[in-house]
C-alpha cells in the first residue's frame, strides 16, 4: 500500500478518539487489536406498543464519549429505540417529522402495503405521517431507517436506523435466549475527524464510487465497546447498517459460532460458520456459546477480504478519486465480551429443522429477468443504464407471481441489492463464492461483487403498486442506483 495514505490513516487513528479500533493497512495482515474497550456496549431501548410515535428532530449529541455528531434522533434516542412486535399485530406509527428536510420511513425487509412502505415520492417535510399496517410474516430481525431520494444516505448515517424485532410462536417455541441474553448489535463504520467530529461529507467520487467509507467502529452508537457476559448462550442479532462498508465478522479467536438466522427471519438448519460476510441491510442472527470458551474474553472483529476487481481498473480508485476512508475490504476490531463467572443461558438442543419454509422452486418461476448492475461515469451507479426516476415504472409483475432475477455486476464496485416488499431465495451465484450459509435461508439484501451473477427468486403477494429495489449502498442508491417496480 501507498506510503502517503497509511500515514494518513494511522493519523485518523490515533487522533482525540483515541479508541481508535485499528484496521491493518493492507488485506495480507491481521486484525490487530489494539482498541481499550473502554466504554460498556448501550442498548437501546424499547417500543413494544402497538401505538406510537417517532419524533425525528436534529441536535448536537455525543457519540461514546470523545466525539459528537451533529445528528438526527428518533424520539432522542441515539440509536433509534429497538420496535418489538408480533406477527398478527397491527401497527399504528405516527411519523413526526422535525429535520427540516424531506424525509419518510421504511420498515426494511417488512412486507406492508404500498402507501405504507417508505416509497421516496412520499417524503415529506414538517408535518407528520401516519402509519397503520398489519405484520404478516415471520419472526425475525427487520429494521426502520428514513428513504427520502439523494438523502437516504446522510439521514441513517446521522443517527436514524433502527431494530424492528418480529417475533411469533414458531419462534419462541425454540427457547432461543431472549431478554439479557440476547444483543442487538448495529454495526455502523464513521469518519472521525482529529477533533472528534463525525461529519457527513462526501466526496463526489464517494458518491460515485465506493460510497463512504469510515475509519471508526460504533456498535449501537458505541465506539469498540465491551460487553460483560456470563458463562452461557447468547443470540446475537447483527445488523450491518453502514453506509458502505462490508463486514467479514469473526471471532479473533478463529472460534466458530452458530448461525441461526438471516434477513428473513430463522434459516430452515442452523451452521456453524467461523466468518460471516455482511453488507450494508443485512442481518445475521447468531448464537455464540461463551461457555465453551477458557477464556477471560472474546474479541469480534471484521476480518480483512479481497474485493474480486473488474480487472484491477476501479480498485482503489475511490481513494485515488479523493475517497479517504479505509479501503473496502480493510480488517477492524468491534467490540470485546468480557466472561464473567455466572451461569448463563443453556438452550435445548436446537432440532434438526430449526425453522418451516416453503421457498419458491425455479420451476416455479413465470420468467426470469436480467437486472443489470453498471455505472456511467460522472453519472453515478445505473440500474439497467438508468438513473432513479420517482415516477417512472422500471419493472412491472403480477400479484402472486413467482420470478427469477439475476443480478449481474458490470461495474467494479460491490452492490448490496435489496429488493422492498418480498423475502427471496438466493438461488445461486457465479464465480468461487457460491451460496453462501447465511443465503440459505430469507433474504431481503443480496451481495452481489464485482463479475458476479445472482440470481434470487420470489413470490410477490405483496398488495399492488409501487415499491422500490436498490443497491443497500446508500451513496450508490441516493446517486440513483434504485429502481420502481409496480406489482399489478
Ligand atoms: Cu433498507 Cu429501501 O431500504
Ligand atoms: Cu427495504
Ligand atoms: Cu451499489
Amino acid at each position: 500500500m501507498k506510503r502517503k495514505k497509511f500515514l494518513k490513516q494511522v493519523l485518523w487513528g490515533t487522533g482525540a478518539l483515541s479508541l481508535a479500533p485499528f484496521y491493518s493497512g493492507c488485506y495480507q495482515e491481521q486484525v490487530k487489536a489494539q482498541s481499550e474497550f473502554t466504554l460498556p456496549l448501550m442498548r437501546p431501548g424499547s417500543i413494544s406498543k402497538s401505538n406510537f410515535s417517532l419524533v425525528a428532530a436534529s441536535g448536537k449529541y455525543s457519540v461514546g464519549r470523545d466525539s459528537h455528531i451533529s445528528g438526527f434522533r428518533f424520539n432522542e434516542s441515539y440509536p433509534s429505540p429497538t420496535i418489538r412486535a408480533n406477527k398478527g399485530d397491527t401497527l399504528n406509527v405516527r411519523f413526526d417529522n422535525q429535520i427540516r428536510q424531506d424525509s419518510i420511513i421504511h420498515w426494511h425487509g417488512l412486507v406492508v402495503p404500498p402507501e405504507m412502505d417508505g416509497h421516496p415520492k412520499y417524503a415529506f417535510s414538517n408535518g407528520h405521517y401516519d402509519y397503520e399496517y398489519t405484520i404478516n410474516q415471520r419472526a425475525g430481525t427487520y429494521w426502520y431507517h428514513p428513504h427520502p431520494h439523494r438523502i437516504t444516505g446522510e439521514q441513517v448515517y446521522k443517527g436514524l436506523a433502527g431494530f424492528f424485532i418480529v417475533k411469533d410462536d414458531e419462534e419462541t417455541s425454540l427457547n432461543l435466549p431472549d431478554g439479557e441474553f440476547e444483543l442487538p448489535l448495529l454495526i455502523q463504520d464513521r469518519r472521525v475527524n482529529p477533533t472528534g467530529e463525525i461529519l457527513y461529507n462526501p466526496t463526489m467520487p464517494e458518491q460515485m464510487m465506493t460510497g463512504f467509507l469510515g475509519d471508526h467502529i460504533l456498535i449501537n452508537g458505541v465506539p469498540t465497546p465491551y460487553q460483560t457476559v456470563k458463562k452461557g448462550v447468547y443470540r446475537l442479532r447483527l445488523l450491518n447498517g453502514s453506509n458502505a462498508r462490508i463486514f467479514n465478522i469473526a471471532f479473533q479467536s478463529n472460534r466458530s459460532f452458530t448461525l441461526i438466522g438471516s434477513d428473513g427471519g430463522l434459516l430452515p438448519k442452523a451452521v456453524e460458520v467461523d466468518r460471516l460476510l455482511l453488507a450494508p441491510g443485512e442481518r445475521a442472527d447468531i448464537l455464540v456459546d461463551f461457555s465453551a470458551l477458557d477464556q477471560e474474553t472474546a474479541t469480534l472483529v471484521s476480518l480483512p477480504f479481497e474485493v474480486p476487481s473488474a480487472g484491477g481498473m476501479m480498485n482503489g480508485m475511490g481513494n485515488m478519486m479523493g475517497g479517504s476512508g479505509p479501503d473496502q475490504g480493510t480488517g477492524f476490531t468491534l467490540m470485546q465480551f468480557r466472561i464473567t463467572n455466572e451461569s448463563g443461558y443453556t438452550v435445548p438442543s436446537l432440532p434438526s429443522v430449526l425453522y418451516s419454509s416453503d421457498f419458491p422452486e425455479p420451476e416455479d418461476a413465470e420468467l426470469t429477468r436480467q437486472i443489470d448492475l453498471d455505472m456511467q461515469m460522472m453519472q453515478g451507479h445505473t440500474i439497467n443504464g438508468k438513473l432513479f426516476e420517482m415516477e417512472r415504472v422500471d419493472v412491472q409483475v403480477n400479484q402472486g407471481s413467482t420470478e427469477i432475477w439475476e443480478f449481474v455486476n458490470l461495474s467494479g464496485i460491490p452492490h448490496p441489492m435489496h429488493i422492498h416488499a418480498v423475502q427471496f431465495r438466493v438461488l445461486e451465484r457465479t464465480g468461487n463464492r457460491g451460496i453462501l450459509p447465511s443465503e440459505t435461508g430469507w433474504k431481503d439484501t443480496v451481495l452481489v461483487m464485482p463479475n458476479e451473477r445472482v440470481k434470487v427468486i420470489m413470490t410477490f403477494d405483496a398488495p399492488k403498486g409501487m415499491y422500490v429495489f436498490h443497491c443497500h449502498n446508500l451513496e450508490h442508491e441516493d446517486s440513483g442506483m434504485m429502481g420502481n417496480f409496480e406489482i399489478t
